[in-house]
């Protein structure tokens, strides 16, 4: 199912004196099973461009294809939409509102055409899979950590079962321990085949666990590549405004003491390994 982005641009407030080109003419594509991290400056258009691709927002120029299907075209079946992807907001324990964590979940169920049992399987299902405790399902969400509250609120999106996921922001307000509980759920997600596409400013993250990683500039793409093509160079990723992660920085300051062979290491495990090596050698 991939997605495609071909020309699309988008505008806010058109034709009025507070028009904003959120988005230029951007193409790219996501493979099947793919997880693509996006990365760029507050106000670039990552929000924009995420809701375009889950339908929510239409382009004022081009088109998005997902399975080789315009989403805005004529005859499109919306429904189709609503079964192959799922969009978690920003912030989006903000949006729990039942009066249990059962009853919040099996909320997102309710335009689905499933019996009471297999609703009830489902949740069951969906809450062991974002590692909620089933013994705390009768809690209500508001007595909840932050980081329970959002795995709670993820889980009404993935009890529909969607193929693609799309997170905005994902880690913003978690603590150390929520944010890690979060990415190992995001690579199950990955690993058992889900297309994901995650905005996030954490380049440790998504260095470690997407594919590729797309970075937007004042709404334009301005460049994509792996984690290793997009901060190999500190001086270019300086140049596309987006910060390189912990691991990288680490990595530069060991190769400038003659530690490393190379500061090109962008994932956590790798620059572990390199370290070990190079100290066996001493
Ligand atoms: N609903 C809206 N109405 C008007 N302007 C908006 C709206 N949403 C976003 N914008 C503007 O569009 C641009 C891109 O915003 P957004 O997609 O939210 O960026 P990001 O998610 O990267 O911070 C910004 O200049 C923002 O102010
Ligand atoms: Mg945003």
């Amino acid at each position: 199912m991939p997605i495609e982005v071909k020309e699309v641009s988008c505008r806010y407030g058109e034709r009025t004196p507070l028009e904003v080109q959120a988005l230029k003419e951007i193409s790219f594509r996501a493979e099947d099973g793919e997880f693509v991290g996006i990365m760029g400056h507050t106000g670039c258009g990552k929000s924009t461009l995420i809701q375009l691709i889950a339908g929510l927002l239409t382009p004022g120029e081009g088109q998005i294809l997902i399975d080789g299907k315009d989403i805005n075209g004529p005859g499109y079946d919306r429904e189709e939409l609503r079964r192959t992807l799922g969009i978690v907001f920003q912030y989006p324990e903000s949006q729990l509102f039942e009066t249990t964590v059962w009853r919040d979940v099996a909320f997102a169920l309710k335009h689905l055409d499933l019996s009471r049992e297999e609703k009830a399987e489902r949740v069951r299902w969906v809450l062991e899979a974002v590692g909620f405790r089933m013994e705390r399902a009768g809690k209500s969400p508001l007595s909840l950590s932050g980081g329970e509250k959002r795995r709670v609120a993820i889980a009404g999106v993935l009890a529909a079962r969607p193929r693609i996921l799309i997170f905005d922001e994902p880690l913003a307000g978690l603590d150390p321990w929520g944010r890690l509980e979060f990415l190992e759920l995001a690579a199950r997600l990955h690993r058992q085949g889900n297309t994901i596409l995650m905005v996030s400013h954490d380049a440790d993250a998504l260095c470690g666990y997407a594919d590729r990683i797309l970075v937007l500039d004042r709404g334009r793409l301005s460049a994509q590549g792996t984690p290793e093509e997009i901060f190999g160079d500190l001086e270019r990723a300086e140049t596309l405004h987006i910060g390189a992660g912990e691991v990288r920085r680490i990595a530069q300051a060991l190769y400038e003491k003659g530690r490393l062979q190379s500061p090109a290491i962008t994932k956590y495990k790798i620059l572990l390994g390199e370290i070990k090596k190079n100290n066996k050698g001493r």
